[in-house]
């Protein structure tokens, strides 16, 4: 057997096929099969199902490539050993199976392997996720072997492929990136929500957001962005958050609202373009309706808090301006449209303390939320920042946040001011209406949710 091989499992075709071979047999992943047809092949992996009816055993192989592929044992065709083999080879066993590539149109993956040698590496005994239908509660116990599914497969694939295209977007348009700190002094986004530590004595708090960190950095780099955990310590169980989730955030100088509203607009088109471009395969089998992705395309929808609040209240909400909208509200406002909706110009008092006022009514923040559509709610939240440092100070103080904590912050409004603008996109969330996941949890490989830190 070789030890290793290093070809990619999902390769699109960049990959050089240069696996180790195995006496003159290649060693390769289920991706690659088409590069192989008729020949001998070796494949590793795990057995996803197995049926078999007397003479002739079916092995569903799964390799870490996006389909799985058929293995076809025939006990004529196979010697003894790897007839046990067959028998031994129960659910999540790991086998080595060596066979011709042969074409099958109705097979996922197009391609079935008819084996003739079989052996297994481990054999699995009572996998706990069988087949049938098992509890949320249960499959979450059980994560570590959950994203084996298929189905956690396919979202964790759209997860990398958004986290890539994200990336891509930023790095193409000359953003640096700038990792901010995770253990910091001060709180981002109010402190009801903060998960302190103990730093040698002081109290310190796990990032709710980099872009405190990002604001001193676009003065150094006029675009920036930065992409990692935060957290925050939500004391309520909903659908739509985590206690530890990954946001990315871009920062700009000299970028005021119109120009931020454009920025999530391009951005947001840009990268659920290219994830349909790289990942038709694992939105199919989730059973996505692309069409709505389709038309992700600017311009989007623009509402100001005001004209959203009447809205609400002509479809029978009781809510006076000042309220903050709910999972309810929002999915009602997005509702009215086949795109994401931008809401704009939220009252200064229910926002963050670093959000510019609007020059034309300082009651109004120069602030924007983007509503995803199908009842996914905020996937964006965003502003142009306060950028006088007085006024900055006021704010700090009206919060209650301690002044000393953000001296270094308020230093950015006293060397070089500069309007400045920024949003962070959560990507659980994002992903989750990618793949219409119904709860967060399937869209982070590990999850952390109230009270839940296992595995
Ligand atoms: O609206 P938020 O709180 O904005 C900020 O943190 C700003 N400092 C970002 C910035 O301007 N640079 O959070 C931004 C996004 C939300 O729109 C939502 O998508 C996500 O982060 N988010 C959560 N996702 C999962 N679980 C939670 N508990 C979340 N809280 C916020
Ligand atoms: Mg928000």
């Amino acid at each position: 057997m070789s030890e290793s091989r290093s070809e990619t499992p999902a390769g699109d075709g960049a990959a050089p096929d240069d696996a180790a071979p195995v006496g003159d047999v290649p060693s390769i992943y289920i991706a690659r099969l088409a590069d192989h047809v008729g020949e001998l092949v070796e494949l590793r992996g795990w057995v996803d199902k197995r049926r078999s009816s007397g003479k002739i055993g079916f092995l569903e192989l799964r390799d870490g490539s996006p389909d799985t592929v058929q293995g076809v044992v025939s006990r004529k065709e196979v010697d003894e050993s790897s007839w046990e083999a067959m028998q031994a080879a129960t659910q999540e066993s790991t086998v080595r199976l060596v066979g011709r590539v042969v074409e099958d149109a109705r097979a996922p993956s197009g391609y079935e392997l008819h084996v003739s040698e079989l052996e297994v590496l481990q054999a699995t005994e009572e996998y706990p996720i069988t087949p049938k239908e098992h509890g949320t509660a249960f499959l979450m116990e059980n994560r570590h072997l959950w994203l084996r599914s298929s189905r956690q497969r396919a979202i964790l694939r759209v997860r990398s492929a958004a986290i890539a295209a994200i990336r891509e977007f930023f790095d193409r348009r000359d953003y640096v990136l700038i990792d901010s700190p995770i253990l910091t002094p001060a709180a981002c986004e109010g402190t009801s929500t903060l998960f302190e530590t103990d730093y040698f004595g002081d109290p310190a708090y796990l990032s709710q957001s980099g872009q405190l960190y990002l604001e001193p950095a676009a003065a150094a780099f006029g675009k920036v962005y930065c992409f990692g955990p935060t957290f925050r310590a939500e004391k309520s169980k909903t659908r739509r958050h985590l206690m530890e989730f990954w946001m990315v955030e871009p920062e700009v100088a000299f970028l005021e609202f119109d120009g931020l509203c454009a920025l999530a607009e391009e951005f947001l088109a840009a990268v659920v373009g290219r994830v349909l471009e790289r990942c038709r395969g694992e939105l199919e089998s989730l059973e996505r309706d692309v069409s709505v992705l389709e038309r992700v395309q600017a311009p989007f929808p623009r509402m100001r808090y005001r004209e959203a609040i009447e809205l609400l209240q002509g479809e029978g909400k009781e809510l006076q301006f000042g309220d903050d909208f709910g999972a309810e509200e929002e999915t009602i406002l997005a509702s009215q449209f086949d795109r994401p909706l931008m809401i704009t110009h939220y009252p200064v008092a229910s926002k963050a303390f670093y959000m510019q006022p609007d020059a034309e009514d300082p009651e109004l923040a120069l602030a924007l939320d983007v509503i995803a559509p199908e009842g996914y709610g905020e996937i964006i939240g965003g502003s142009q920042r306060i950028h006088d440092h007085d006024l900055l100070a006021r704010r700090i103080d009206q919060h209650e946040l301690p002044r000393q904590a953000f001296q270094w912050y308020l230093d950015i409004r006293r060397y070089g001011a500069f309007p400045h603008s920024g949003f962070g996109m959560g990507l659980e969330r994002f992903v989750a209406w990618l793949t219409r996941s119904p709860h967060l949890r399937e869209t982070i490989p590990y999850p952390r949710m109230l009270h839940k830190i296992y595995p």
